[in-house]
């Protein structure tokens, strides 16, 4: 049986307006209307009379009058014991919240193109089950040991990681001294803590990075295909005609292409360490077009640096940022290598503009949570990254090897074929022009097995169907299973 509300649990009431007077009627509407929008649902009990009369300041007689009103009307009924409540009866005829309900329908269906556009990046953002081939699923071997968890409790123990006020927007200093030095190492990122602003995950990086460069009329570049990340925001805040989509081929992103199109873009936002979805690195003679591009136009480059730990052979190219430090807006994630849902990744930026995006971020959401900042200091600056990396690196070169033999086994290379590469957590599958990805994903989805499709990545008409497969910790085994209920779809 629902318990009786309590009196402060009728928001609506407190409207009552004593000016106008007729507190009993204006009651009886109040208590009518959230019957009707269903605030008040059929079987619910409401408050005492002397309960509500009290809360509301007024006579216990005008909520009693306004009670039998309503049980005059049907709305209510009184049950001797157990006092007055939403007539049952009521469940029984939907067509008494139906005006509301399709004015609400309605609205919902035409969005506004800005709500259309997040609401769309939030169909396609949705989790993915857990299970092959979902990315960034880190599971036995590539998950963080218990290392992480016995920093956690050490460094949530100490006071410095657990301060009651707030702290400050650019990020634990403890933390941004040893991305510094292990971006330094990695990644021949040239900067100091001072210039790093701890995010939440390279998603706000990217947002941060929209939000500090972009004037409303300033174009972009963006890689076709591109991580729907950077085009789902620029869609959102309305720059999708500013948007200008720079092909990619087998040496990254087509340079003098974009010099063609946009040569007075304000910004580039690229994946050059592995161009996102198709995995190849921008080559040295474009990485030094595209920087000579940024110096010539006084324009930022914004790199997306998601998951270069993730190397198999040979070096990774340095960073774009260590050519050009003043150019170019670093980002970084620990989505990848520890865990997305740890929410933490760094911009590393100029100096001259670290104070706009630190007030950026404080507008945004003021600072990341603190204890898991100190956390992954201690993670770092102790080692157990260096480590973690070492061991999962291994893994996923393996994984990718089983992957790729257990596709070509399975799918027949006329509907299905891999794209080169050699690096990341995932793989592209591209599938024949006469398949339609999005409805193989849906029905990839309801078989148990998790696939996103690449055409929603490209600009409206130019998208090439293919899935995207993810490594994670998956055994080969579960992969196996996976990929001939795959090729099932993909034959049907
Ligand atoms: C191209 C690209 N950039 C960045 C990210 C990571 O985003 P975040 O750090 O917000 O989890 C991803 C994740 O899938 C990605 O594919």
């Amino acid at each position: 049986m629902p318990r009786r509300r309590q009196a402060t649990e009728l928001p609506f009431v407190g409207a009552l307006d004593r000016k106008e007077g007729q507190l009993g009627r204006q009651l009886t509407l109040v208590l009518r209307e959230a019957i009707r929008s269903g605030d008040l649902k059929p079987g619910e009990s409401l408050p005492s009379t002397r309960h509500l009369a009290s809360s509301l300041g007024i006579s216990r007689g005008l909520v009693t009058d306004a009670f039998e009103q309503l049980i005059a009307e049907g709305f209510l009924e009184a049950q001797p014991g157990s006092g007055t409540k939403v007539s049952r009866g009521l469940s029984e005829f939907p067509a008494l919240n139906s005006v509301e309900q399709t004015k609400r329908a309605k609205a919902e269906q035409k969005l506004p193109p800005r709500a259309e556009a997040f609401a769309k990046v939030a169909r396609q953002f949705a989790p993915l089950p857990p299970v092959p081939f979902a990315v960034s699923v880190p599971v036995g071997p590539t998950a963080p040991d218990d290392t992480w968890r016995r920093l956690g409790n050490r460094t949530r123990g100490l006071r410095s990681a657990a301060p009651s006020g707030y702290d400050d927007p650019q990020g634990v200093l403890a933390l941004r001294r040893a991305i510094a030095d292990y971006v330094r190492k990695s990644r021949s990122v040239h900067c100091t803590p001072q210039q790093v602003i701890i995010t939440a995950g390279t998603q706000q990086g990217l947002y941060l990075a929209c939000q500090v460069l972009l004037e409303p009329s300033d174009r972009v570049w963006v890689e076709e295909p591109a991580y729907r990340g950077i085009t789902g925001i620029l869609e959102g805040t309305g720059a999708i005609e500013r948007m200008v989509r720079v092909p990619v081929d087998e040496s990254g992103v087509d340079v003098e292409f974009g010099v063609r199109a946009a040569q007075d873009a304000r910004a580039a936002f690229v994946t050059p360490s592995h161009q996102y979805p198709l995995g190849m690195p921008l080559s040295m003679v474009r990485r030094t077009a595209l920087v000579a591009w940024a110096r010539s136009s006084d324009a930022w480059i914004v790199e997306d640096d998601y998951d270069s730990e993730l190397r198999y052979v040979g070096h990774p190219f340095p960073s774009l940022q260590g050519l050009a430090p003043d150019r170019v807006i670093y980002l970084g994630t620990f989505s990848k290598i520890l865990f997305p849902s740890l929410r933490l990744g760094y911009a590393i930026v100029p100096e001259h503009l670290v104070p706009a995006f630190c007030g950026a971020r404080s507008l945004m959401d003021r600072h990341p949570p603190s204890a898991d900042q100190h956390s992954l200091a201690a993670f770092i600056s102790e080692g157990h990254l260096d480590r973690h990396i070492r061991r999962v690196r291994l893994v996923y070169a393996d994984r990718r090897m089983q992957l790729i033999s257990i596709i070509e086994r399975y799918i027949s290379g006329d509907l299905a074929w891999l794209q080169p590469g050699d690096q990341g957590m995932h793989l592209v599958l591209w599938l024949a022009y006469t398949i339609d990805d999005e409805a193989v994903t849906a029905k990839a989805m309801d078989a148990g097995v998790s696939v996103r499709a690449v055409s929603p990545m490209y600009s409206e008409g130019k998208g090439k169907p293919g899935l995207i497969l993810g490594l994670g910790g998956y055994t080969n085994e579960q992969m196996e299973k996976a990929v001939k209920k795959l090729a099932v779809i993909i034959t049907a």
